[in-house]
């Protein structure tokens, strides 16, 4: 589902990620763990296409996104959650429109996004702040926003970038169960994080990566 051959990733003369062969199957539940600047958001932007590779090729459901058109990666990507690292909630709209997002470009009907995305805040215990702005919000509220916005589409692929950074002991075992809870109903989701509590005791597959190559997977 995700595949990558001998991807390699240089930002000028510094290289983020380098000769990264990786295979995560559909429904697999894995954390890309390693110190600040191993290349962890680095390969979700790849995986996620915002980033291309500077050699090598990826893989997602069998399509190489060095092949694939603009329009269709713009499809594809619809598919894919993405929980940013620093969030990238737009300032203007709702914690509700925030969350609803990914369902508006659906067309999906009114009463519909409406009921999911009520369900979904409230699943991730926002229910009494739908009408805040982000700004109004703490970070660790912001950043279930974002985790919100990024599973409200039962996406193929959930991408989470750090994204318990902000939270609690109490809220961010809440959120795994969340992530656990899609995962059982299909989705592929990738966790890249530094939480050594989120590590201990799992036992799903932990990919390590140091200094832009995989030193355990
Ligand atoms: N847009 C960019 N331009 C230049 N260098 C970049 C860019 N993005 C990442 N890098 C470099 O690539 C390396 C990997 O960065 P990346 O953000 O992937 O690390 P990370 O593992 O996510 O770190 P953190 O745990 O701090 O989030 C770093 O050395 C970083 O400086
Ligand atoms: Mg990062």
């Amino acid at each position: 589902m995700i595949q990558l051959f001998r991807v390699s990733k240089a930002f000028g003369a510094s290289t983020a990620l380098e000769d990264i062969n990786l295979r995560i199957r559909k429904g697999d539940f894995v954390f890309i763990t390693g110190p600040s600047g191993a290349g962890k958001t680095t390969l979700l932007r790849l995986v996620f296409g915002s980033e291309q590779p500077t050699t090598g090729q990826i893989l997602i459901n069998g399509i190489n996104l060095n092949k694939i058109s603009s329009t269709k990666l713009d499809l594809l990507r619809r598919k894919i959650g993405f929980v940013f690292q620093d969030f990238k909630l737009l300032a203007r709209k709702t914690v509700f429109q925030n969350a609803a997002i990914a369902l508006e470009v659906t067309g999906e009907k009114r009463l519909v996004i409406r009921k999911k995305t009520h369900q979904m805040l409230r699943a991730v215990g926002l229910e009494t702040r739908e009408q805040s702005f982000p700004l109004q919000l703490s970070g660790g509220e912001q950043q279930r926003v974002a985790i919100a916005r990024a599973m409200i589409n039962d996406p193929l692929i959930l991408l989470a970038d750090e994204p318990t950074g902000n939270l609690d002991p109490e809220i961010t075992r809440e959120i795994m169960i969340l992530f656990r809870s899609i995962n059982l109903k299909g989705t592929t989701v990738v966790i890249a994080t530094h939480n050594r509590e989120l590590l201990r005791n799992t036992e799903q597959r932990i990919i390590v990566l140091n200094k832009g190559r995989i030193v355990q997977q």
